[in-house]
């Protein structure tokens, strides 16, 4: 444990601190007592880069220019290290491409390159499927492949990964569902917004240690289960922006305690806000803007003690409780525009308000089931529930 945080300390070092990259490089040069021809994990590291810039198709800004002959260490985006199991051999240890608009794909040798602690190839064209072979790295601990045009079914194979802590997949063309074990990983940080993903949090899993989850922008539907409740001893930020939820807020969002950032911000979600709300001590940003949530806005969210910004437009709330209707002048950022508020500037009109308060929802009705991977579709559309289904 102490070796490998030692490594991806030393890596930290290589990759964030570009100013220090090259005299680090050069220094881990001069400490290496083999040459690199001597070296078996530096020869497979060419095999691999030789394998990989053929399939490189476009390169705009000669990034590979210099991937030429052995000595890996030196290319561009390429950092060697010292391994963790000898540290007299030097090995690649991490990747960076970093917005090098580069176009091709991930070819299977790639993973030849078993000691990789960091994969960084955010913004490029990468394309198709990631490699099998990728299961190969059990050192591999932050692997960002976003933006990019990676394709086909959730790539299982990151879920293999023993060492991986950051996964970021977000802006790629995934597709399908989102698979349980993905929460299951002792992951820390999980992003796979805007890909094509089409199931939410999956029915079964056992708990997670991720603190960081965003889900935003896919083709997700159905309702938020209340196994959510399963994130609580990590999660700090929960993103479910545009991602199709229909049905009730379980209460159990409320047991999130650690949550900094909930936004729920354009879905369909329905029915009251959950007084357990009250209960997310540490929350900063909640946004509920343009759902079809209806009721009173409780107390106890707008007295929350970290609250800094507050969004409930574009519903259908009916009251605000208390110092709910007078949020700015404590200094928080309010947003409660477009709702049915009786007293307050630019709400919506009283015929389209009048029209969702004649069919109440219902929270019992619409309970999301662990069991079920969707709510019973809602025929009254946006209404209001006769009092706080959720005390
Ligand atoms: C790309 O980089 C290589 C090595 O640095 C250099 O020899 C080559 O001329 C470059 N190509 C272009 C098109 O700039
Ligand atoms: C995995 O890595 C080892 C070296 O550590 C290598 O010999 C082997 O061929 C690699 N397997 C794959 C599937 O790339
Ligand atoms: C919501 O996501 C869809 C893709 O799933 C996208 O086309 C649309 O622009 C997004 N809407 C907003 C408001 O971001
Ligand atoms: C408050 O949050 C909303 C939605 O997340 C955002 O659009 C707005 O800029 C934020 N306001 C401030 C002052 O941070
Ligand atoms: C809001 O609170 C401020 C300061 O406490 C007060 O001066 C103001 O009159 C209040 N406005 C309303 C509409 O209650």
């Amino acid at each position: 444990m102490a070796l490998s945080l030692t490594f991806h300390t030393l890596l930290s070092v290589l990759l964030f601190h570009v100013s220090l990259v090259s005299t680090a490089k050069h220094s881990l040069h001069h400490h290496t007592t083999h040459s690199p021809n001597h070296n078996q994990h530096l020869q497979q590291a060419y095999r691999a880069l030789k394998a990989w810039k053929k399939v490189i198709y476009s390169d705009p800004k000669n990034l590979t220019g210099d991937w030429v002959g052995p000595s890996v260490c030196s290319y561009t985006g390429i950092f060697c290290a010292p391994s963790p199991s000898d540290p007299n051999t030097l090995v690649v240890a991490g990747i960076d491409l970093n917005h090098g608009d580069i176009a091709g794909f991930l070819p299977e040798p790639i993973g030849l390159l078993s000691h990789l602690a960091l994969i960084h190839l955010n913004s490029n064209r990468f394309c198709g499927i990631l490699p099998r072979s990728l299961a190969n790295l059990s050192l591999l601990y932050e692997l960002d492949l976003s933006n990019n045009r990676l394709v086909g079914p959730f790539p299982d194979v990151v879920l293999s990964l023993p060492s991986l802590k950051y996964l970021d997949l977000r802006y790629n063309e995934f597709e399908g569902p989102l698979p349980p074990k993905l929460f299951s990983n002792p992951l820390d940080a999980i992003f796979v917004n805007n890909n094509r993903l089409t199931s939410l949090i999956p029915r079964d899993f056992s708990g997670t240690t991720a603190s960081v989850v965003v889900f935003a922008n896919n083709d997700f539907s159905g309702c938020l289960p209340p196994t959510i409740s399963r994130f609580a001893d990590t999660l700090e930020e929960l993103l479910l922006i545009n991602s199709s939820l229909s049905g009730c807020l379980p209460p159990e969002v409320g047991y999130l305690y650690k949550l900094r950032v909930l936004d729920m911000s354009y879905n369909s979600l329905i029915g009251p806000v959950p007084y357990s709300l009250a209960g997310l001590g540490h929350l900063e940003l909640l946004n509920l803007e343009h759902n079809m949530f209806t009721g009173t806005l409780p107390l106890g969210v707008c007295v929350l003690p970290s609250l800094l910004n507050l969004t409930i437009s574009d519903n259908y709330f009916y009251e605000e409780e208390g110092i709910c209707t007078n949020l700015t002048s404590r200094g928080i950022a309010f947003d409660d525009r477009y709702n049915c508020l009786p007293n307050k500037p630019l709400q919506r009109s009283q015929k389209v308000c009048e029209a969702v308060l004649d069919h109440p929802v219902d929270c019992h009705d619409h309970e999301c089931s662990a069991m079920a991977p969707t709510v019973a579709p809602s025929t009254a559309g946006p209404a209001i529930s006769p009092g706080p289904a959720y005390a």
